[in-house]
């Protein structure tokens, strides 16, 4: 008897104790005579769930068992798990397990069901169907249909992608390039990591089709050097991408060269921000360049540049091959398509839910969250990363929108939402912020490097009580100066999180400790 069953590798499941609960399945298998076959695949995203163990039916259907610790694996095996078999931890089949069944799974749609490292499985899911019919198409026409999706960057700007694409088109060079975000530096923010790690074919797919509409020959990937299990998958995933002819001098036989490196960063948060990426990635010290001119005239060794977000990167496959309306036809307003939303912090249910624009905190918090792990209330999140702004429970109806979140003094950035319950010190968070900023800050402009720093002083003034009115006022004046005279977003949006904080728990700004 052969039983195929399917476990993630993904980083969050090994520390989970995935590989235990691998060995610990094929010694129970090995010791009943059973013939196991596990295929590695990437995590479905249910974090609390992991290790997720899916079990191939005698009908061809994948049965989840989950959490599955290694300890746990010879009682489920006697009570028939390699039967697909009834158990407390029988899930049925992930699709219609709630958290998941309500999701529009379009970026996501293949991670945790394929094997990362195999093209033939990324073929078999509709991979390089977009790569294809990009190559019948000019690269007029393929910027035309990323214009059309409506998709706009997934890194935080949410600045249109077709639009970006067509500045680069636009340049008459020889030399373009197109590079990868993957620093992944936002708080509470793991999207990236899980799509290089569970369909790293699909970045490469997409990083190739830009190339191609724009005519450039080189992509690089500038991966944050704390994901080695993604370094891992995206160099497996390039050579055996170059090895079938869909990376090289002759993509897919069209004559069109493009080839793919990854680059690790070192670990610094502004490397993150595009124009300090590109002098990282240049071999130089992470700062921040002055603009104009933009990086999608004069990027990468001074050559035009398409640089985007992962996310945003791997949107296009699906776009290019199902077609734009596909794509637009998901969301609300100007925020069309998906968005892989995730779930972090003070949250009982945190994970990956991949849900159209229009969704509600509310809904993202309760409906799949299943409120706060402590069980205590939540009063407040923070949506966007660490420059994103924290929002109260009276503002939890509003839908994911980049122009609802802009109206508020928020952002959608990357989708990143930590949860925290009524315990929290909102003005210990506006310390913080403000100190993450002075951390983090590369030093180039003014009022970041110098604002940052005078602003944790005036916050520790204010958590001591010492004139708290006049110290509040000076707050908000140094925070104006910090929005609008730094050169960067690290220093113009560090005032969104401090003066949302001011703003909605004012008790906490008055309180003495
Ligand atoms: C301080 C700072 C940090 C940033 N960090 C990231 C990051 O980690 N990943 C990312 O994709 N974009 C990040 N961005 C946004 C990038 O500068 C840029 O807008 C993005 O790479 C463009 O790609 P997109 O249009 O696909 O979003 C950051 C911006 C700032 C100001
Ligand atoms: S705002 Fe901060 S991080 Fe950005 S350029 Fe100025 S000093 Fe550097």
């Amino acid at each position: 008897m052969s039983v195929r069953v399917y476990i993630s590798r993904d980083a969050t499941a090994q520390a989970l104790g995935a590989d235990e609960t691998v060995a610990a399945l094929q010694a129970a298998a090995a010791s009943r005579g059973i013939d196991v076959r596990i295929t590695r695949v990437g995590s479905r995203g249910m974090v609390w769930l992991e290790p997720l163990i899916e079990v191939e039916d005698h009908a061809g259907q994948r049965i989840a068992y989950g959490p599955v610790a290694a300890s746990r694996v010879p009682e489920l095996v006697s009570a028939g798990l390699l039967e697909a078999g009834e158990h407390a931890l029988r899930l049925g089949r992930v699709e219609d397990v709630p958290y998941f069944a309500k999701q529009e799974r379009l970026t996501f749609a293949r991670v945790g069901v394929i094997d990362p490292s195999s093209v033939d499985d990324y073929l078999a899911h509709g991979g390089f169907e977009g790569l294809r019919r990009a190559l019948e198409m000019s690269g007029a026409a393929i910027v035309q249909e990323v214009t059309d999706s409506g998709l706009r960057g997934r890194g935080g700007a949410a600045f249109p992608t077709g639009i970006k694409w067509k500045t680069v088109l636009d340049q008459a060079t020889d030399q373009k390039y197109v590079v990868c975000n993957a620093d992944e530096g936002d708080s509470g923010t793991f999207s990236d990591r899980m799509l290089m790690e569970g369909d790293p074919l699909c970045l490469v797919e997409g990083m190739t089709i830009a190339g191609v509409a724009v005519g450039a020959t080189q992509g690089y990937i500038y991966l944050r050097c704390e994901y080695p299990h993604a370094a891992h998958a995206l160099r497996a995933a390039i050579e055996a991408a170059r090895a079938r002819g869909y990376l090289g001098g002759n993509v897919c036989g069209s004559g069109k060269r493009f080839d793919v490196e990854v680059r690790m960063g070192a670990g610094a948060y502004i490397c993150g921000e595009e124009t300090s990426l590109l002098e990282s990635l240049e071999g130089k010290r992470g700062e921040v360049r002055y603009r104009p001119p933009l990086p999608a005239i004069k990027g990468l060794f001074g050559c035009p540049t398409v640089i985007n977000n992962v996310i945003s990167l791997a949107a296009v496959p699906l776009i290019l091959q199902r077609g734009a309306a596909h794509y637009r036809d998901y969301g609300l307003g100007r925020s069309r398509g998906t968005l892989p939303i995730q779930l972090a912090g003070n949250i009982k249910r945190g994970g990956l839910v991949e849900k159209a624009f229009g969704v509600t905190l509310r809904e993202l918090l309760y409906d799949f969250g299943g409120g706060s792990a402590t069980g205590r209330p939540i009063r407040a999140v923070q949506v966007g990363g660490p420059l994103g702004a924290y929002l109260p429970e009276s503002q939890f109806d509003t839908p994911l929108d980049y122009e609802a979140f802009a109206a508020l003094g928020a952002l959608v950035g990357h989708g990143g939402i930590v949860a925290f319950d009524d315990s929290v010190d909102m003005a210990r968070m506006a310390r913080y912020a403000m100190e993450f900023c002075a951390h983090e800050s590369c030093g180039k402009c003014t009022p970041c490097r110098i604002g940052s720093t005078r602003g944790v002083e005036v916050l520790d003034r204010i958590l001591r009580g010492d004139s708290r009115e006049a110290n509040l006022a000076q707050l908000e004046s140094l925070c104006d100066t910090m929005q609008h005279g730094s050169l960067c977003g690290l220093g113009g949006m560090t005032p969104f999180p401090v003066m949302s904080a001011v703003k909605h728990f004012p008790s906490d700004f008055s309180r003495d400790r």
